[in-house]
């Protein structure tokens, strides 16, 4: 099929290319020339493992590719995604302006037949609103008449995981479509053909609702853990086990309850916000995702407080800091814990120097006055303490007993529950994780 991209954001992108390597022959526009150029030559300007490689030789069957202009694009295929940018407003809710731009281009340069994706993360009811924009602005001899253009709309959210997108597009648990005619959903059912998934198909409204409804509950499930973390260390309790054994039970699973130093990015934060606004203009305030929200908020608080708490004054303290992205195999920071946490810590007077694997550049904007090593080691010498706040997988090969050896003092807490504490402990660091049982002193 013939699918044109609106958008070459991470969504976009990454549908692009996975829509591309699935057979269809894909377009994409985004009105960022400097980025258009990039993607033209093969670079892309997001950290996503293996997306790169699978771009090029698409590009070079000519089975992908990237514009800045509209038409053609438009013009060329019969199934349109709009994948653009959703940012926040100030009040939390979603800012659809950009939405509303692309609804309209649609229709000033469509000339026959085309069905409207929805794939951006947006607040229900959306779809109706793209629907009538579309009408108001095709030009009046194709709204009626013998030249009549007939159009659909429809909601395909995503659920791609940054730093494992490929596969969770290639693999999904499901894919949901909301539809309101047969058209569109058999269109749409012909574009996932190739993947033999399981086919939610819905109306609008209600597609729209799942995405709310699924990245909420497991922002909830990280809320809850997280909460559970700090009851577990003022009763003696270990989170990672009663994460465990809570999970076994096939009706709550495990994945989800990792505790920590809260979630990030550039979904969680940005989808509960809206969700929230959402509920309260439908006039029934989600008050539970409100306190969701504060959990998130408490955790990082808390772990600012437990450094206090071991290392006591942290003016002009070294704190040496492993990991700055808002979750491993990404470089975005968007939202990330780590942006909080290094700006309390500083503003009670301590150093910072840190080290990630891909984020660094994009860390610059969020984090004024760090200074960055170049690798673990270096960033860990002469330390007061290490704190450890994305999972990178090389955070757990290195040498802590040379690390440990390095430092003005071998403490280190893992903001991830990540480490191996024995391991650590044996290695002569005091170790503390999140709701491993070890309360704070003066809670
Ligand atoms: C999320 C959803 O998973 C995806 O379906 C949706 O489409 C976009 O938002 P993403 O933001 O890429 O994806 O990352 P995800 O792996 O879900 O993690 C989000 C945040 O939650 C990260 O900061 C992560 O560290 C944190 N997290 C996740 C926890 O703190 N504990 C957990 O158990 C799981």
């Amino acid at each position: 099929m013939n699918i044109t991209i609106i958008g070459s954001g991470y969504v976009g992108l990454v549908t692009g290319v996975c829509l591309a390597q699935i057979g269809h022959r894909v377009i994409c526009i985004d009105n960022d020339a400097e980025k258009t150029k990039k993607l033209q030559q093969g670079k892309v300007p997001i950290y996503e493992p293996g997306l790169e490689e699978l771009m090029k030789p698409l590009m070079k069957k000519k089975r992908l590719s990237f514009t800045t202009t509209f038409r053609a694009a438009i013009k060329a295929s019969e199934v349109i995604f709009i994948a653009v940018g959703t940012p926040s407003k100030k009040s939390g809710e979603a800012d659809l302006t950009y939405v509303e731009n692309v609804a309209r281009e649609i229709a000033v340069n469509m000339d026959s037949y085309k069905l409207i994706v929805e794939k951006s993360t947006v607040p229900a009811a959306t779809g109706k609103r793209i629907e009538r924009t579309v009408k108001m602005n095709l030009p009046k001899k194709l709204r009626e008449g013998k030249r009549r253009i007939e159009f659909d709309v429809a909601s395909n959210p995503e659920f791609l995981r940054e730093g494992a997108a490929i596969d969770d597009f290639m693999n999904p648990d499901r894919v949901v479509i909301g539809v309101e005619s047969k058209r569109a959903e058999r269109l749409l059912r012909e574009v996932y053909k190739p993947l033999k998934t399981h086919m939610v198909v819905t109306n609008i409204n209600s597609a729209e609702m799942i995405k709310h409804a699924a990245n909420s509950f497991l922002a909830t499930k990280i809320s809850f853990a997280n909460a559970l973390s700090q009851i577990c260390d003022r009763v003696g309790a270990d989170i990672l086990k009663v994460a465990d054994g809570m999970g076994y039970d096939r009706r709550i699973g495990r994945s989800f309850l990792n505790a920590g130093i809260g979630y990030g990015g550039s979904c969680f934060p940005k989808d509960v916000d809206a969700f929230i606004r959402l509920s309260e203009k439908s006039g029934y305030p989600f008050e539970l995702l409100k306190e969701v929200r504060n959990i998130n908020e408490q955790q990082k608080a808390a772990f600012v407080k437990l450094v206090e708490d071991k290392l006591w004054i942290l003016k002009n303290k070294v704190i040496g800091v492993l990991g700055l992205a808002f979750k491993p195999d990404t470089d975005d920071m968007r939202n990330a814990p780590s942006i909080d946490i290094i700006r309390a810590l500083q503003h009670e007077g301590a150093r910072i120097k840190a080290y990630d694997p891909q984020a660094v550049a994009n860390s610059r904007p969020y984090l004024k006055g760090v200074t960055y090593g170049k690798d673990p080691y270096a960033t860990a010498k002469g330390c007061d303490c290490l704190l450890l706040l994305t999972e990178w997988a090389e955070f757990k090969k290195l040498n802590y007993k040379k690390i440990g050896q390095s430092m003005n003092r071998a403490l280190i807490f893992d903001g991830r529950n990540f480490l191996n504490d024995k391991d650590l402990e044996n290695n002569g660091f005091e170790y503390h994780g999140i709701g491993r049982g070890r309360p704070v002193e003066n809670p």
